[in-house]
């Protein structure tokens, strides 16, 4: 009998189902005898040992459905160190259950922390396999995330919505998309949507740059300008602060997000008019896009591969078109950014995109 812990943790995004589709029908088709146990809210349900006992039918209809049949919780990696406010030591208790249920497996679909934590875990002698998810795609050592397609197409919809009505109106309109470290989806929904201001945490901006933008493009006589602006996206002042003087200053920050207070200053600065737009969580709901269906059902077969050939302690990642791994030590801790040198970066400049630097 082999028996397989699965869990979701970290905010969530589309594709999730998907993935676990592709873990448990790779192992109900492969394996004879096979449980699978899920756990539910992430690694809480590890902590407090709550989980149920998953049936194929669990998986069934799965593919296209949004969020988790497990839930999702955040259990930040700094934080696993101290007891729960129970007192409970939280990687002990993470072990005993993973002991108790008899596991030869855990599979841990997760983004940066959560698979931080999942390499901990493999340290302390858990057969782990890691499968990268997030909308941000900033995990290292691999080049795609599942979900971040399904976000780009979200993101890339608000975009569009909002052309007819800039232009409408004349007025200049940012549309905040998700990401405070990185900047992946407002690059890639940026562009796809025809933005003609892109502004990345990775790039900092001059607000006067961003003003000249504009103004050109009304010299040139076009009526709106559209800007995608991420979360995070930082002014070249800034960038120069020290982390927890920039953090200081966001908390204090008199407007709901970056996009309003960029949307101040080009009011003050160009006298157009400017409207924000944040589509929000709406980038992490909804149906997987076909990209990520295959993406996932790939690296969720990949995963239980590594499973029965006990190959653990490792990530199942996307390597050009063909499905990997990598340690999971090697990418702990670690974030992949937009490099501002990167073709697509580039590619979009070509084109006329500011970046605002
Ligand atoms: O996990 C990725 C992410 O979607 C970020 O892009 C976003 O800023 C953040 O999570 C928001 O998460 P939450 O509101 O769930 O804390």
């Amino acid at each position: 009998m082999l028996k397989v812990g699965i869990l979701t943790s970290g905010g969530d995004c589309q594709a999730l189902n998907a993935t676990m589709r592709g873990v448990a029908k790779t192992l109900y088709n492969k394996v004879d005898d096979v449980e699978i146990y899920g756990f539910i809210d992430g690694y809480k349900g590890m902590i407090y040992g709550n989980y149920k006992l998953l049936k194929p039918k669990s998986f069934s209809g799965i593919l296209t459905v949004g969020g988790t049949i497990l839930g999702t919780s955040r259990t930040p990696f700094k934080d696993l160190d101290k007891p729960t406010p129970e007192g409970i030591d939280k990687v002990k208790a993470m072990k005993e259950t993973y002991k108790k249920l008899g596991l030869d497996a855990l599979v841990v679909l997760g983004g940066n922390g959560s698979l931080k934590t999942a390499n901990r875990l493999s340290e302390e002698g858990l057969n782990v396999v890691g499968c990268p998810k997030t909308i941000d795609n900033d995990v290292w050592g691999t080049d795609m995330t599942f979900g971040f397609h399904s976000s780009v197409e979200i993101a890339t919809e608000a975009i569009d919505c909002i052309h007819t009505t800039a232009a409408s109106h004349s007025r200049v309109f940012i549309v905040e998309v998700m990401g405070h470290k990185v900047g992946w989806i407002t690059l890639y929904a940026g562009i796809a949507g025809g933005a003609d201001v892109i502004l990345l945490p990775e790039i900092p901006y001059d607000i006067k740059k961003v003003c000249k933008a504009i103004e050109n493009r009304k010299m040139a006589g076009k009526k709106f300008t559209i800007l995608a602006v991420a979360e995070g996206a930082i002014s070249k002042e800034d960038a120069k602060l020290k982390k927890k003087e920039y953090k200081a200053k966001v908390a204090s920050r008199e407007y709901p997000s970056v996009a309003y207070e960029i949307a101040d200053q080009i009011v003050k600065e160009t006298g157009v008019e400017a409207r924000v737009t944040v589509p929000g969580h709406t980038q992490r709901g909804g149906q997987p896009c076909a990209y990520d269906r295959v993406l996932s059902t790939r690296l969720g077969a990949a995963a239980a591969e590594h499973i029965i050939s006990k190959d653990f302690g490792k990530m199942v990642s996307l390597k050009g078109t063909e499905i990997v791994d990598i340690p999971l030590a090697e990418i702990a801790g670690k974030l992949k950014y937009v490099d501002p040198e990167s073709d697509i970066v580039k590619q979009a400049k070509l084109t006329g995109i500011s970046f605002g630097d």
